[in-house]
């Protein structure tokens, strides 16, 4: 990964950090993309002594607001003129419904529509590299969304469940995974999805999940594995040869892994690039 510059989004916990430490070990430019700047430069100081690699990098990154999204474009697009691999990491769930600062469902704006708008944006630079990579983790919750994605309720206006709202995010991060393989198809960038395992990290913590599913979070974490563990299959997907070429896949424990019926469905991952596009612009954003 030696002169190869890998931006990690929620790179200063968890699996994120993690994926961090691991690909600033093999050599890369890392930037961790982060949305608290202390939190960011106190990660990026560990993962500098955990790698030994003072080439370890903080932008400041909001996903549940575009306007930032863009700043962090600009600003990663401005300082490296390569962008080789990047992971589109962070993510959350949370008990009760917020919004972005666009007005979206946060779980949504969050994990996906954020994600693929700064993907958008960074893709010019990462087709330059001589094989880009997009790393974007999903989980194996994206099965508990039997129904698929929620058409008629996306923003989980009538229905909002910690949950569920988590579950389709986990499913639109596979589809999007998907609809962007298709769309890279004649580049050499490819693009995959990761599930980490069930990871005891700070994910649900820091009172972002409370009530029965704050308690059921905790009741699991003494059978969870590491971080480190869970950072392995983004690791893999970014930088092992022996996915070069790969793309459109999900993938568990570094191995392809079986995505659901709704995932795996082209109808759903091209209506929901469609949305998520016309979701950007009606929002007043542009797409290159
Ligand atoms: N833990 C698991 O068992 C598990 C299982 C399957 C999939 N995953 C997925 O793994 C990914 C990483 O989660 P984790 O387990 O490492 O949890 P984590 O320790 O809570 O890390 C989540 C990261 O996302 C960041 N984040 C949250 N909201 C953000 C926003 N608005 N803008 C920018 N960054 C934001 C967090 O930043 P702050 O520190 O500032 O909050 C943090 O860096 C997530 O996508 C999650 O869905 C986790």
């Amino acid at each position: 990964m030696h002169e190869r510059v890998v931006v990690v989004t929620g790179g200063n916990s968890g699996i994120g950090k993690e994926t961090a430490i691991a690909l600033a070990i093999l050599g890369a430019t890392t930037v961790l993309a982060c949305r608290d700047r202390a939190k960011a430069e106190s990660a990026a100081a560990d993962v500098r002594a955990a790698s030994g690699s003072p080439d370890v990098h903080i932008a400041e990154l909001d996903l549940a607001d575009l306007t930032s999204v863009e700043r962090c474009a600009a600003d990663v697009l401005a300082r490296w003129d390569r962008i080789d691999v990047l992971i589109n990491n962070a993510g959350g769930i949370w008990s009760s419904r917020h919004t972005t600062a666009q007005g979206m469902e946060q779980t949504f704006g969050v994990n996906h529509v954020g994600p693929f708008y700064l993907t958008a944006l960074l893709l010019d630079r990462l087709r330059q590299s001589d094989a880009g990579r997009i790393v974007t983790v999903s989980s194996f919750a994206h099965r508990a969304a039997f129904a698929g994605i929620h058409w008629d309720d996306l923003q989980s206006e009538k229905r909002y469940t910690p949950f569920g709202a988590y579950s389709q995010s986990k499913l639109a991060n596979i589809l999007f995974t998907r609809a962007l393989a298709d769309h890279l198809s004649d580049t050499t960038v490819t693009a995959n999805a990761a599930h980490p395992g069930p990871v005891r990290s700070g994910f649900g913590m820091d009172g972002d999940l409370s009530g029965v599913a704050g308690w059921g979070n905790r009741l699991f974490r003494p059978f969870e594995i590491t971080a480190k563990a869970g950072a392995a299959t983004s690791v893999y997907l970014a930088a092992s040869p022996e996915v070069h070429g790969a793309s459109g896949g999900y993938y568990a424990r570094s191995r392809p892994a079986r995505m659901s019926a709704q995932a795996r469905s082209d109808a759903a991952a091209a209506r929901l690039w469609a949305v998520t596009e016309s979701l950007i612009t009606e929002a007043g954003y542009h797409l290159p």
